[in-house]
């Protein structure tokens, strides 16, 4: 039986995954593996969009994200976990799809018109512009049935959406028309010290962001300085305790434990000991990750040959794809 493609990718533009992308999307991996061919992508040819990306440090940048996705446990022998740039039908494909997206479409696209304002007019490029086609590329070469991502990316699936079925309806079946698969509200984790933002690597600063492969003793310090508030109740209510919500919503979601039983187990507790048994608990959690991660990346050379050989399983069915978009063009 063959099982529904999956792809998702993250962008290797800091040396660590923090806790949201953990939570958000390696956790959600791990629990997919199974039920769909999976393509994990370490997508670098979208890291060069960002004007602060840097080339002394991004293939690094791209293994230690490689180390992470293993550690994580995303399984190469039921997953393809690969590097982007290794694959060059991404860029080519791409290419096809920009001759059939609309400029004005393309301009519509939110992250664009966030992202261009903070890069300003220099770090505006082309390529910023087409991250969303160079997405659909990703997406479409692995004929991807569902993409969990953030719900930040609805505007980008749609579009892939659009794309695929309008290249089809122009050119013949070539597609699959993929969706979006977006996580449950325990899958969002808020900034640790403004608990009304995500939990991005775009903060300002780092206090409110756990990353994986922080030492366990600076993860703990985090957490027992997050912002709470001046009550003693440990409950989930995102109006007026967001700071301790938050800390719930990792404490629920790294345990398994509900809601209802994390409220009942620190009914009469202090915000110091649930602090600290959200402490106890990411780092149960994190620190064999962050040793694992650590482990792998002592040997480059073998991380180097498993995405090689990697990239060669993603490259025969990108290929495949891609011959099959060039045919139906006429190329
Ligand atoms: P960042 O916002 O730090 O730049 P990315 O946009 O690179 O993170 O996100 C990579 C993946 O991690 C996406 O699947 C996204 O949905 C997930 N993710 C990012 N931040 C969070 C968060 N705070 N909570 C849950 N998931 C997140
Ligand atoms: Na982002």
């Amino acid at each position: 039986m063959t099982k529904p493609r999956l792809y998702s990718g993250i962008q290797p533009s800091s040396d660590s995954l923090h806790l949201g992308n953990y939570v958000g999307a390696l956790l959600q991996w791990r629990g997919m593996q199974d039920e769909y061919d999976a393509f994990f992508s370490i997508v670098d040819l979208h890291a060069l969009t960002n004007a602060a990306f840097d080339p002394a440090t991004l293939a690094a940048a791209s293994r230690g994200l490689a180390a992470q996705y293993l550690a994580a446990g995303v399984e190469p022998g039921k997953s393809t976990l690969y590097v982007q740039s290794h694959v060059p039908a991404h860029a080519q494909l791409a290419w096809v799809l920009n001759t059939i997206t609309g400029f004005g479409e393309a301009s519509r696209m939110t992250q664009f018109k966030d992202k261009s304002q903070r890069f300003g007019a220099e770090g505006t490029t082309v390529g910023l512009f087409d991250y969303p086609v160079l997405m659909a590329a990703d997406i479409l070469l692995f004929d991807a049935e569902v993409v969990p991502v953030g719900d930040d990316q609805k505007q980008h699936i749609e579009l892939t959406r659009n794309l695929a079925e309008r290249f089809n309806a122009r050119f013949g079946e070539v597609f699959t028309v993929p969706s979006g698969s977006y996580p449950e509200e325990g899958a969002r984790i808020y900034d640790l010290q403004d608990p009304t933002s995500k939990m991005s690597k775009s903060a300002a600063t780092d206090a409110g962001l756990i990353w994986v492969l922080d030492e366990p003793s600076v993860t703990r310090k985090k957490i027992m300085r997050a912002v709470t508030d001046t009550g003693a109740e440990v409950r989930y209510d995102w109006g007026t305790k967001p700071g301790v919500t938050n800390l719930l919503e990792i404490y629920t979601a790294i345990t398994g434990v509900s809601v209802a039983a994390a409220e009942a187990e620190f009914a009469g507790k202090g915000y110091g000991d649930f602090k600290r048994a959200v402490a106890d608990a990411v780092i149960a959690e994190l620190e064999p990750v962050r040793a694992r991660a650590l482990e792998l990346l002592s040997d480059p050379a073998e991380l180097d040959r498993l995405l090689a050989l990697n990239a060669a399983r993603a490259s025969e069915v990108a290929e495949a794809t891609l011959k099959r978009v060039y045919d139906a063009v006429g190329i």
